[in-house]
């Protein structure tokens, strides 16, 4: 079996859509083999994101995902699951992103777009071992 890490972001917990974006994961046939809701704190939030330090967004970037709960998930298929996640979740603009995924079917502002998946089977390692230092 084949890991990849998910957070359903602040704005998804605050609008009520954790079902609705875990239940598509689930449609896939894709597993929930960890979870747990958390404030992320502002250091592990810079961690995960350190590829953008530096970026004009950055600063926003931390102050949205830190500003309230999230789910964090370890999801689990046959192969390829973080690619699998991804095209599930559409573009990161959601204004670009196609109808049918998580972010062209349920949102509209790059700055809320509901959903974070890993973008390799490197970065999926990397950041379950940030988030969930038990799962390594
Ligand atoms: P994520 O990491 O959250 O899953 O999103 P992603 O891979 O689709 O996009 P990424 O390039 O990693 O960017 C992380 C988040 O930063 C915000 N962003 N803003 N204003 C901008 O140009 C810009 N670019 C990225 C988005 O909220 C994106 O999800
Ligand atoms: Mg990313």
């Amino acid at each position: 079996m084949d890991r990849t890490f998910v957070i359903v972001k602040p704005d998804g917990v605050e609008r009520r859509l954790i079902g609705e974006i875990v239940g598509r994961l689930e449609r896939k046939m894709l597993r929930v083999v960890a979870a747990e809701l958390r404030t992320i704190d502002r250091a592990t939030a810079e961690r995960h994101y350190a590829e953008h330090d530096g970026k004009p967004f950055f600063a926003g970037l931390v102050d949205f995902i830190t500003r309230s709960p999230a789910l964090l998930l370890v999801i689990e298929g046959p192969s390829d699951t973080w690619k699998v996640v991804r095209n599930l979740m559409g573009a990161t603009n959601p204004k670009e992103a196609a109808p049918g995924t998580v972010r062209g079917d349920l949102a509209i502002e790059m700055g809320e777009n509901l959903i974070h998946g890993s973008d390799s089977a490197e970065s999926a390692e990397r950041e379950i071992a940030i988030f969930f230092p038990s799962q390594g």
